[in-house]
């Protein structure tokens, strides 16, 4: 099948109810992913991948009912290169109006060793269960895991077959989180320009977090040719995580001026879904969380502060508006400044004349020296402590 491909555009896959689940303790309720799934749908995603129907019963329903509550996203499942998964999948996906059968087998070296298939008899499974998943769908992505540990002429022959036998994806995985941004995009490139056929498929890329490159390479992978990137919210999943979708969508908005490709992703629902996938999976978003951490658009030094007072462009290069938030934050600490004090006595409609407000500055650096963070009871209390002695 020849499809038309937007080169503009970059596809957002997320498997946060599939790769994002397996990371250990994360697991969510039927109707936890019920509810996250809809959220993903609304926001523009264009993919979810939304289970592992053979992995368990809980697994499939999950993934039926996602697939028959779907209003715009192409509803995806995972499936081992084996026909009785393919076909759960199926039975799975097919309620969905846009199902897609995701399929995969480990092509390095290491992985082959596990069904013990020579590099012969892996391409033969490879053939047969592509084209058997493309009798049942016509929409089908194929995964050559561990893609980056794999011998480059392995890796082109396999890629070829699954072309050949009809997927419509081609997906790159970075399964141990091994590669580099430089290679990452060579891998892509030198991929799309050797293997006949590769032009009429989309490139994906799916990168893990080990090296804490993630983002940079699926980014890199774009640059490369990739059209699809997987990715989790909040970079949930196995050891340190994907591709985190509030990072690769931001990054593509703020910096489009180097990076000219566009997601279909509304960002003003990113901290909604952050929030809610926390929630869900128990895992806390760290503080210094790039995008949704709580830290992100908050600022506590002096100068920072300041700055921000006069031109929020200062210190930071995305509005909150732009990802759901209301408002950055200037919490008060021991490095704040005497200009985020005064504005936030007038927040608290409180209007100090500058000698008491040299006052009131110097019991808040007192204090401050004490406690972590100042809250505005404690701002109260210097206020009237002042009055009191006056
Ligand atoms: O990391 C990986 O290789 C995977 C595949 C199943 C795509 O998650
Ligand atoms: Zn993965």
């Amino acid at each position: 099948m020849t499809q038309a491909i937007d080169k503009d555009r970059v596809l957002i896959f997320d498997t946060t109810l599939r790769d994002g689940e397996q990371s250990p303790g994360a697991t969510m309720t039927h109707e936890e992913k019920l509810e996250i799934a809809e959220l993903l749908d609304d926001m523009g995603v264009d993919i979810i991948e939304a289970g592992f129907p053979i992995a368990s019963e809980g697994d499939f329903r999950a993934v039926r009912e996602i697939a028959e509550r779907s209003k715009n996203s192409v509803i995806c499942g995972l499936a081992r290169a084996q026909l009785p998964d393919i076909d759960r999948c199926w039975e799975a996906v097919k309620h969905a109006g846009k199902p897609r059968i995701h399929t995969f087998i480990g092509t390095s070296p290491l992985h082959r060793a596990i069904p013990n298939l020579t590099m012969d008899e892996m391409a033969e499974r490879i053939h047969e269960t592509v084209t058997h998943a493309r009798n049942l769908c016509d929409n089908v992505q194929w995964s050559p895991m561990d893609a980056t540990r794999t011998e480059w002429d392995y890796l082109c022959r396999v890629i070829g077959i699954a072309i050949r036998a009809g997927a419509t994806t081609i997906n790159i995985p970075d399964t141990v989180g091994y590669t580099a941004p430089v290679e990452s995009a060579d891998l892509i490139r030198r991929l799309i320009e050797t293997v006949p056929g590769a032009d009429e498929v989309v490139f994906a890329t799916h990168c893990h977090n080990d090296l804490g490159m993630a983002t940079a390479n699926a980014l890199a992978a774009v640059a490369g040719g990739a059209r699809q990137i997987e990715c989790t919210v909040n970079g949930l999943g196995e050891r340190a995580g994907n591709t985190a979708l509030e990072e690769v969508v931001m990054a593509l908005k703020v910096r489009h001026d180097i990076m000219p490709w566009h997601t279909g992703v509304d960002s003003s629902k990113i901290m909604n879904i952050s929030r809610r996938v926390s929630t869900a999976s128990g895992f806390a978003v760290q503080f210094n969380k790039a995008i949704v951490g709580k830290n992100a658009f908050a600022h506590e030094s002096g100068i920072h502060q300041d700055g921000m007072l006069k031109n929020a462009e200062t210190f930071e290069i995305m509005r909150p508006a732009d990802v759901g938030l209301a408002a950055s934050s200037l919490p008060l600490g021991k490095h704040s400044g005497r200009a985020a004090l005064r504005a936030k006595l007038r927040d608290l409609g409180i209007d100090l004349a500058d000698n008491q407000l040299k006052d009131v500055f110097v019991r808040f650096k007192d204090l401050a020296d004490r406690k972590k963070e100042v809250y505005d009871e404690d701002i109260l209390a210097l206020v009237h402590a002042g009055e009191d002695a006056a």
